[in-house]
């Protein structure tokens, strides 16, 4: 049976920016930010995304472009006979299902604060009023339960329509409409009485302010959160390149993408920060910050109430073009490895990712006992810090070694692969940075990340 491919180029564009482009640029980033200090850390992020995270996103766009399959098979087709590449499979799987078990939760957050907006929940509220709210939420499994099963089964039906009916059209739209809002909502942010301090944290690198946080894990979560923003590492890049054809090149793809990427993640930052400083919120608060941030600029925008759903509406959108793009690998993974139908393997995983989600939920209240990183942190704080800081960057490491090695597919294959069509090429004199530097660097940030 000939392979599903997209309908447009564009369609493949705003569809891994899709992938791309989701809590991790929206939620994650500005509260990892806030955490590790502002401004520097933004830059040695913005550093990695092209020094590390953009060449790999080339090789998992190959690795799939050439296989024409997801991660469970990529391998096993293009690696020499007899060798165990194929296992990377393993950590691709348990990659794509880990983030789903913390990410359909946030997920949830999103659609039910759409909910809140649009019932006027937080209308009249300060600052510790917005924040209450959070915690009402955090402490009710119930609810949380509810949203997070509606974002799986949403997915999961927009799945089984097949790829380019269903994914590719609804993606497109909303990638759009959230893109235009943040425009507006940073320009808003940016002009906002008191903010001034907010965009200084945000955009004036101070060093001094990051070595309080720790150099080194501040340099370890600046890797996690590139990784973790351009979704690499885990194979949900290389099955959209497993759906293109070969007419363009795939380094510019990768650099429209990043870019697409990073534009939404700076956005955010815009809006966030200075709206922090003009409401009094600590940007350190966490994974709570944009839900307590955001309905405070709501509140004082006039239509702030339309607004606030909007965003909450659109960005629901955003997150939920990850999910499917995600769901969209597990179930590849399940039909290319047991061959069984995509209904089949869309009705177990429906079943598997919301029993693998409870932990999360419950984290936040029946099992907040449990703090597996230290006082306060969470079982989410666990299953982020496993993606994030292992998984994706020790995948990223198999996707570059075996797009170098010759014991694997090796360099001249993979720049074959990512060459034909027409654009930009990659660079062939890039080869002993990304066979031996870029490998090295990983794992020196992974390992002492590890130390410290
Ligand atoms: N990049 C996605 C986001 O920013 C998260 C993701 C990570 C998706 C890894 C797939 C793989 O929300």
């Amino acid at each position: 049976m000939e392979r599903e491919k997209f309908s447009s180029r564009l369609g493949f564009i705003l569809i891994s920016a899709g992938c791309a482009i989701g809590l991790g640029n929206v939620w994650r980033f500005p509260y990892i930010v806030g955490k590790y200090g502002g401004a520097a850390f933004v830059l040695i992020y913005l550093a990695f995304l092209l020094v590390l995270g953009l060449p790999i996103v080339v090789m998992e766009f190959a690795v799939g472009r050439a296989s024409k399959k997801s991660a469970a098979l990529s391998f096993d087709l293009l690696e020499p006979k007899g060798s165990k590449w194929h296992l990377t499979k393993y950590i691709a799987m348990a990659g794509n299902y880990m983030l789903m078990m913390f990410y359909t939760t946030v997920a949830g957050w999103m659609l039910l604060y759409f909910f809140k907006m649009l019932r006027g929940d937080f209308n009249g509220l300060d600052s510790a009023g917005t924040a209450e709210e959070f915690s009402k939420m955090l402490v009710d499994p119930v609810i949380m339960t509810v949203f997070m099963v509606v974002i799986v089964l949403v997915c999961f039906t927009i799945c089984a329509q097949g790829l380019v009916s269903g994914v590719e059209r609804i993606t497109k739209i909303m990638m759009l409409l959230l893109f235009l809002l943040m425009v507006v909502l940073a320009v808003h942010s940016v002009l906002l009485e008191g903010g001034a301090p907010g965009l200084e944290f945000y955009l004036k690198p101070d060093f001094g302010k990051m070595k309080e946080a720790g150099l080194g894990e501040a340099i370890f979560a600046a890797m996690g959160q590139s990784f973790f923003t351009l979704s690499i590492g885990i194979g949900a890049l290389a099955i959209f390149g497993s759906y293109i054809g070969k007419e363009k090149r795939l380094t510019g793809e990768a650099i429209s993408i990043t870019l697409l990427d990073t534009s939404v993640a700076f956005m955010s930052g815009l809006i966030i920060f200075p709206a922090c400083f003009a409401y009094g919120i600590e940007p350190t608060s966490g994974p709570s910050l944009i839900f307590i941030t955001l309905p405070n600029v709501f509140n004082h925008m006039a239509g702030g109430q339309l607004w606030g759903a909007l965003f909450f509406v659109f960005m629901t959108f955003a997150a939920l073009s990850t999910v499917i793009a995600v769901f969209q690998n597990i179930i590849s993974f399940a039909t290319d490895l047991t061959g069984c139908s995509v209904k089949k393997a869309v009705f177990w995983n429906v079943i598997v990712i919301i029993l693998l989600s409870m932990p999360c939920v419950l984290g936040f209240n029946v099992l907040s006992g449990i703090q597996p990183l230290g006082p306060g942190t969470t079982i989410q704080d666990l299953e982020d810090f496993i993606v994030s800081n292992n998984l994706l960057p020790i995948g990223s490491v198999l996707y570059l070694l075996f797009c170098t090695s010759r014991y694997g597919w090796g360099f001249k294959n993979f720049v074959n692969e990512a060459n034909e069509g027409e654009g930009i090429a990659f660079p062939t004199w890039a080869r002993v940075y990304v066979s031996y530097i870029l490998p090295l660097i990983v794992l020196f940030i992974l390992i002492e990340g590890y130390i410290g």
